[in-house]
């Protein structure tokens, strides 16, 4: 073949993998093509040399009754939180008010949405990053080099009557099943982030940062994972943090998400009805480094489907995201620059956003 040929047949290829990894396993799979196979070192069972291969052991993360915090032992709860934030970065939280139907529905919908023709789920396709409703598959599509094995469903959710007129409209209740369940994940944010910001004893600073966060974004994403028939090499997703304050995180009973904990990757073990909260970037620059944005990613199996669903709170997008001054002072000065949303998108656009490279971009490194 001539150079032109085979540039010609890569092109195509590549077309193939941008329509995602639904429409490529709907098709018949039974390798994993080369586009989604991870280098040695970042796949799913890789030990360092120095360390034992140990029986696998899932993490139980510290789980916060939200019920709790409206009895009078909310300090002792609130202690949890800030233990929570400091040492894992994560949590997870049960007796959250959400109705059992309305998570179920919203998965069960979601299912139903990625199950579509590929020519109904593609109009969503975009590269605009500002689109209210994005589809796409991998992590960052026209970046990534080697793909991952995930489709994803993006849709701007707050003001939701701003956003609600642009989701789909097919199936025909994924609209009003996917607002009742971004209306009600708004509410437990707005909960959540209460008693989050309390645990950091700032008083009036966390007041003001809570009410600001009201009005800020909420960004739903929807990830699909499906079975893989060789899991071992490649990744739904791969190690990141999340850019925002908080993520409220609903998985179904098939376990994927991993994280990083004391130098390991160790993966979540999920508890139905329960849902995953994480510390997001923003959440580490406010509290100046004391709760931890901490990387995670996310396996895939050979036999079963993953469906979870993210919901990213951040401050309005015309914040500015800066470490509370009641938490720095002489001899505790910002370890963060001064961050907002239009540093973040132009960080993005330059580079592979993975890691925590964006967030130790905006680290201050000071000389003692
Ligand atoms: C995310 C994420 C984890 C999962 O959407 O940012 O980390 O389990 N998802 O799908
Ligand atoms: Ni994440």
């Amino acid at each position: 073949m001539s150079p032109s040929m085979i540039a010609l047949v890569v092109e195509e290829e590549n077309k193939k993998y941008q329509r995602g990894v639904k429409h490529l396993c709907d098709n018949g799979l039974t390798k994993v093509p080369t586009k989604y196979i991870w280098p040695e070192t970042d796949r799913p069972i890789f030990t360092k040399p120095d360390k034992l291969i140990k029986p696998k052991q899932n993490l139980k993360l510290p789980i916060i009754d939200i019920a709790e915090l409206l009895r009078p032992n909310r300090s002792h709860v609130l202690r949890t939180i800030a233990e929570a934030c400091e040492n894992y970065g994560f949590f997870q939280v049960v007796n959250h008010g959400m109705e059992g139907d309305v998570s179920r529905n919203m998965i069960e919908v979601c299912k139903k949405f990625f199950e579509l023709p590929y020519e109904e789920r593609s109009k969503y396709m975009t590269s605009d990053m500002s689109a209210p409703v994005r589809y796409g598959t991998s992590f960052n599509q026209s970046k990534d080099n080697v793909f991952c094995w995930r489709d994803f469903l993006k849709l701007s959710a707050h003001p939701l009557p701003d956003y609600f007129p642009y989701w789909p409209s097919s199936p025909s209740d994924f609209r009003s099943l996917a607002a009742i369940y971004a209306k009600e994940t708004k509410e437990m944010f707005d909960l959540m982030v209460k008693a989050i910001l309390e645990s950091l004893e700032i008083d009036g600073e966390g007041d003001k940062a809570a009410e600001e966060l009201k009005e800020g974004s909420q960004l739903v994403v929807v990830n699909c994972y499906p079975p893989c028939p060789q899991p071992e090499l490649t990744l739904g997703m791969p190690p990141h943090s999340d850019y925002g304050f908080v993520t409220l995180l609903l998985q179904d009973d098939v376990e994927g998400l991993q994280i990083m904990y004391r130098d390991e990757w160790v993966t979540v073990d999920p508890i139905p009805g329960s849902f995953v909260v994480n510390v997001g970037d923003h959440l580490e620059i406010f509290s100046n480094g004391r709760y931890k944005s901490v990387l995670h990613r996310v396996l895939v199996n050979s036999t079963k489907p993953r469906i979870s669903v993210a919901s990213l709170h951040s401050f309005p997008l015309t914040s500015v995201v800066k470490p509370s001054p009641k938490l720095t002072d002489k001899h505790n000065p910002p370890q963060y620059m001064d961050t907002d949303f239009a540093t973040f998108l132009q960080y993005i656009s330059s580079r592979e956003p993975k890691w925590k490279n964006f967030l130790e971009s905006r680290k201050i490194h000071h000389i003692r």
